[in-house]
């Protein structure tokens, strides 16, 4: 399939994977990659079109990301957002960037100069979404200003004789309000693509590809029970049948039914060749006693490696590991993340390095939203492939303090009542993701006339997009109510539920 790419240049913006998938949503395949690409490799991507992304920095400190000149004389359209339209000033002859003698940040009102191209069909006087201290002094020579705002006099600049457009903002982000149709005007009436990326070409192509990279090898997957790692597996063994082995830990951190599920679908519905360990007791037993939860994380990591390990040493000439990487991992453990380490994220079903194995990554290019497509296409159960994200180290992370059996089985117990409320009500796909968690502390409640003495259940439910920022779910006090209710009468160690009102940040989504 011959798709036409749009290529983004990320200069380190936190929105630059949301421009990305607004291209994709189009239909448009769209490839991010880091602003210092060689030119010889972008050539080699032969994309229709650039678009350069935001970026925290200022294009005249010292320092400051910058892209081959050459990209200007591909003959191809670009677009610069934001620092992307600055650096186009700041390269390109005659223009200048400089501090702004006011920043402009969040809503603002563009006033336009023209309706042509960029602008076509969109309102005078409509809202954008800014974010910036500096700002374009002059356009550089052949552009005009085609838009301004109250602070900004160049908010946007257009060189039509070689299709060079800039934004000072974010056409992107939902805050401004015709951003869609901005971008879709430079795709459809500037660039010409085609719209013919879809799923199902994705697939075909995919199975392609990993049937050319393994040949006659044996591959071999973990399944975690999560979206990803079901529909790498599947579209694996779409590709290579039997060549293709699962194995799935249980490490006994998972929530109500969920090994079943994931016996239940690979082994018998696909089957698919699934190992199933039953490494509850080791897991547990390296558990006991440890309460701080960067160490809980760093057992349950190593603990996994260890027995996936061992299992795949079982398994003979074992040549290559399916993972589940999807796009924005692979953004996110990128070069220009300059964020500090909250919590090390530990993946189960990370690679154990020395095992040499080389890897399969079928989601490489995918957001989240197109996975569960696949997955649909795929034929997964809605189960999976809806399945809210839930982190490798499973429950040990959502019971507070210590680990034990008995604490383990409320938690799940609790949490199942959780997930079913919240399914009734219709709320589970909107909800980025619900939970109970099990703190270590007890209170005191009063049932049936009787003092009693147990343990407080938290709800946390949130929405987020990406999980870098969350907010709390405002759930409708009837579903909290059933969920207390439920909780309290059917979980006998749990006498009191209480709401989590934090958003992230300052609070995680996670309690550890
Ligand atoms: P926090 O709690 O940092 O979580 O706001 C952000 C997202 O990451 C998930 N999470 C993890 N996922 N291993 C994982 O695979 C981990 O150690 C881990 N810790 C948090 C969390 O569920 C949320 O989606």
């Amino acid at each position: 399939m011959d798709y036409d790419k749009i290529l983004i240049l990320d200069f380190g913006g936190q929105y630059s994977q949301l421009i990305a998938r607004r291209v994709r949503e189009f239909n448009v395949y769209s490839i991010i990659r880091g602003h210092d690409i060689e030119l010889e490799e972008i050539k080699k991507i032969d994309p229709a079109a650039i678009i350069f992304s935001g970026g925290p920095d200022s294009v005249t400190g010292p320092g400051a990301p910058g892209v081959d000149q050459g990209v200007f004389e591909l003959g191809i359209p670009i677009l610069g957002i934001c620092y992307g339209m600055q650096l186009m000033a700041q390269l390109l002859e005659a223009g200048h960037v400089e501090k702004a003698e006011h920043g402009e940040y969040g809503k603002a009102n563009l006033e336009l100069f023209t309706q042509k191209k960029l602008f076509k069909e969109i309102d005078n006087h409509s809202q954008v979404w800014m974010s910036h201290g500096d700002h374009v002094k002059k356009v550089p020579a052949g552009f005009e200003v085609i838009a301004r705002t109250e602070l900004t006099a160049a908010a946007a600049m257009a060189d039509f004789e070689r299709d060079f457009y800039g934004v000072q903002f974010h056409p992107e982000v939902n805050h401004t309000i015709q951003g869609k149709t901005i971008l879709h005007n430079f795709l459809f009436r500037i660039v010409n693509v085609k719209a013919n990326w879809n799923m199902a070409d994705y697939i075909n192509e995919e199975v392609e590809r990993i049937r050319k990279q393994v040949g006659k090898g044996k591959v071999i997957c973990g399944l975690s029970g999560g979206v990803d790692s079901a529909v790498a597996s599947a579209i694996v063994h779409k590709a290579i049948g039997d060549q293709l082995t699962c194995i799935f830990v249980d490490h006994g951190l998972l929530r109500k039914g969920e090994a079943e599920q994931v016996k239940r679908t690979f082994g018998e519905e696909f089957n698919i060749p699934l190992i199933y360990v039953d490494a509850k007791k080791r897991f547990l037993d390296r558990l006991t006693g440890i309460t701080e939860p960067e160490e809980k994380r760093k057992i349950i990591g190593d603990e996994f490696i260890q027995v996936f390990d061992e299992e795949a040493e079982k398994l003979e000439d074992v040549r290559y590991l399916v993972q589940g990487t999807i796009y924005s991992d692979v953004i996110e453990s990128g070069g220009t993340d300059k964020a500090a380490t909250i919590k090390s994220h530990h993946n189960v079903g990370g690679l154990p390095e020395e095992m040499n194995l080389e890897l399969v990554e079928p989601l490489h290019f995918l957001f989240k939203d197109e996975v569960r497509k696949i997955g649909e296409v795929l034929g997964l159960p809605e189960e999976i492939v809806w399945r809210q994200p839930f982190p490798g180290p499973g429950l040990a992370i959502r019971i507070i303090g210590d680990v034990d059996w008995d604490k383990l089985e409320i938690l799940r117990n609790a949490d199942a009542i959780v997930q079913e409320e919240i399914k009734d009500a219709g709320l589970y796909r909107d909800i980025w993701q619900s939970f109970a968690v099990l703190p270590d502390l007890r209170s005191v409640g009063v049932m049936g006339d009787e003092r009693t003495y147990g343990y407080p259940i938290i709800l946390r439910a949130v929405n987020s997009d990406d999980a870098m920022t969350a907010d709390w779910a405002r759930l409708p006090y009837e579903v909290m109510q059933s969920i207390s209710n439920r909780i309290v009468n059917q979980v006998k160690e749990v006498n009191r539920v209480v709401y989590d009102i934090t958003s992230k940040p300052p609070g995680t989504i996670e309690w550890e």
